[in-house]
């Protein structure tokens, strides 16, 4: 039952969108199955550990509806089923992580409450020239570089949690400073800008295979992917080329053979990185719909 309705997902994810991957069998959790309805869902609630990375970005105590929805196209009859099950908890989402690109789920998503937070957006194109700008470095960072990537990875923070998904916790220059440490000691690349032996910026991101089994298969085709994991310039350096530059390098090392390309999320509702990221050639691939607290669904 559950193998057909995949079958026939996986073909319309491939009328939808050629970069979507095949759907999926959900992790174990609560299968719910509304009355007259075709379409399966399952409940995934994930606790979150204090002090990981995860925390910056989402809420401690996360349910996940996986729809399992063949090609019936009405994600309401599933909604419901799911909003009783919720529990009231503070710091807690409700979530839905659905193609951008079918549109007829919006409508439901909408009218109980979800909101679009952030997409997960990819680029297939090869990676362009590197252009020089007057006046800025871009070299990898090291261990003594810390203190810098902490602050300027807090810029990001404190800006993407202002018009997004983050979470500015008390705890977070620890657990951004622990992060960048464990990438650079594991040798991920990570970048940084520099104008006038100032730090004005940075950019961390490393390659992810997409295999059977893996979380990546879940999102992307399989193959090598990119993945840009942060993008942070100035406040006072923005607008000026920081950027660009940063990920004309980012492209260099991420892009071409045999990366299939490269993916990364963003917030819609940042004024600054949708059109950031357009430019970059980046487009969405998945939305991710969230409501919080979880007992907030409608
Ligand atoms: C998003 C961000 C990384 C962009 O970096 P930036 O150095 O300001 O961008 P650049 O100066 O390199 O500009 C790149 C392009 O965006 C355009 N752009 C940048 N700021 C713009 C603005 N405020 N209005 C209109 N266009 C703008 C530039 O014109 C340029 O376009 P082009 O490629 O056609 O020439 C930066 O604004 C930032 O750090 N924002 C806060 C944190 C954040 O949102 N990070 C991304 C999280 S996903």
């Amino acid at each position: 039952m559950t193998a057909a309705l995949l079958r026939a997902q996986s073909a319309w994810f491939a009328c939808l969108d050629p970069l979507l991957p095949s759907a999926v069998e959900p992790p174990a959790g609560e299968v719910v199955q509304p009355d007259g309805s075709p379409a399966v869902g399952v409940l995934v609630r994930t606790l979150l550990e204090p002090g990981t990375p995860q925390t910056l970005w989402s809420a401690m105590d996360v349910t996940e509806l996986h729809p399992i929805m063949g090609d019936t196209d009405d994600l309401d009859p599933l909604l419901r089923a799911a909003r009783p099950t919720l529990r009231d908890a503070a710091d807690s989402s409700f979530v839905v992580i659905w193609p951008s690109r079918d549109i007829r789920a919006a409508r439901a998503l909408l009218a109980h409450g979800l909101v679009p937070l952030s997409v997960l957006a990819a680029r297939t194109a090869h990676a362009g020239p590197v252009a020089e700008v007057p006046g800025l470095s871009i070299r990898r960072a090291g261990t003594a570089d810390l203190p810098a990537l902490t602050e300027s990875a807090m810029a990001e923070l404190t800006y993407s949690h202002q018009v997004g998904g983050a979470f500015l916790r008390p705890n977070a220059p620890a657990i951004k400073r622990a992060a960048l440490s464990t990438h650079l000691l594991q040798g991920d690349p990570v970048w940084i800008a520099e104008r006038d032996g100032r730090v004005v910026g940075h950019a961390e991101g490393w390659h992810t295979d997409s295999v059977p089994g893996s979380w990546a298969e879940t999102r992307v085709r399989h193959g090598r992917w990119g993945y840009v994991n942060c993008l942070s310039v100035r406040a006072d350096a923005r607008g000026t080329g920081v950027g660009r530059a940063l990920m004309d390098v980012v492209h260099a090392e991420l892009l071409g053979e045999p990366s299939v390309g490269a993916f990364l999320y963003y917030n819609p509702p940042n004024p600054v990185s949708p059109a950031f990221w357009s430019r970059q050639g980046y487009r969405p691939l998945w939305t991710v719909w969230e409501i919080r607290p979880a007992s907030a669904l409608r």
